[in-house]
């Protein structure tokens, strides 16, 4: 099996080493878009046509059978447009893990971290009407869009003065408010996680939707006859900068990264 995974960046690989969990027999080609980067700041018709540009790129270069968006933003800004484009693939996207913090809560007070794109799209704000609607009592949801900490991840800094500072400043209502829940709606935020635990004084559990991802896919693949057997080869795609010691530090094997230039092919 070919599996196609993009993200502006770093982030996706956060699904990618769930995938690897999981998943054999199959080649993993990963996009990190990081000349685009980051997408919570971009208007929905740019991520739109980003994910159409890198989708076709890796139909006709590595021809994937499927396609993991492992970016929530994507996920709510173009997951629609590439089921149009392309109806025989699987495609499989990211949301944020609202229904899993629902079933953990005991506070019923939830935290929500998200890049500003995803907190505005109509598919959470559709998401989050439906699940208060079914929820039993009443849950509170403490929303927080985080804007400049995907650029702080991409640079390493998961652990530097200015990154605690943000994080201290948004998690601050959390942790007045007893929250004891906290879904990571960015796939970059599984990357500070120690970090948010430690301010939260480990008493939050963290959501995060990457592990049910990869069963999704196995289940979907197997359907479709995939054998889950044998080796699992990684392949990495940058198209513009990234931090290699932190590839390193998500995902132990994989093969040389390569950088490519989607806007302009063909
Ligand atoms: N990793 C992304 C997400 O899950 C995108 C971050 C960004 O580029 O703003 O939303």
């Amino acid at each position: 099996m070919k599996i196609g995974v993009f993200d502006s960046g770093l982030g996706g690989l956060t699904v990618v080493k769930e995938l690897a969990a999981l998943i054999k027999g199959a080649d993993i080609y990963y996009v990190a878009d990081t000349k685009h980067a980051p997408y919570g700041e971009k208007t929905s018709e740019q991520i739109i046509q980003y994910s159409l540009n890198i989708t076709q790129y890796l139909i006709d270069t590595h021809r994937i059978e499927a396609l993991i968006v492992a970016c929530n933003t994507a996920t709510s800004a173009a997951i629609k447009h590439l089921r149009e484009h392309y109806p025989s693939l699987i495609i499989l996207g990211t949301e944020p893990g609202i229904k899993p913090a629902i079933q953990c809560t005991k506070t019923k007070n939830i935290g929500v971290l998200a890049t500003p794109a995803t907190l505005k799209g109509e598919k959470y704000q559709q998401l989050v009407s439906a699940l208060s609607a079914q929820a039993h009592e009443k849950i509170n949801l403490f929303e927080q869009a985080c804007p400049g900490l995907v650029e702080q991840i991409e640079r390493g800094d998961i652990q530097s003065p200015k990154t605690k500072e943000m994080l201290h400043a948004w998690l601050k209502p959390m942790l007045q408010n007893h929250v004891d829940t906290i879904v990571l709606g960015c796939t970059h935020y599984p990357l500070v996680g120690p970090l948010i635990e430690e301010i939260m004084h480990h008493k939050v559990r963290l959501i995060e939707t990457g592990g049910a991802i990869a069963k999704h896919l196995l289940c979907q693949s197997e359907a479709k006859g995939h054998i889950n057997e044998g080796p699992l080869r990684i392949f990495l795609y940058v198209t513009g900068e990234i931090q290699t010691q932190m590839i390193d530090h998500i995902i132990k094997q994989h093969e040389p990264l390569k950088k490519i230039d989607i806007d302009n092919q063909k």
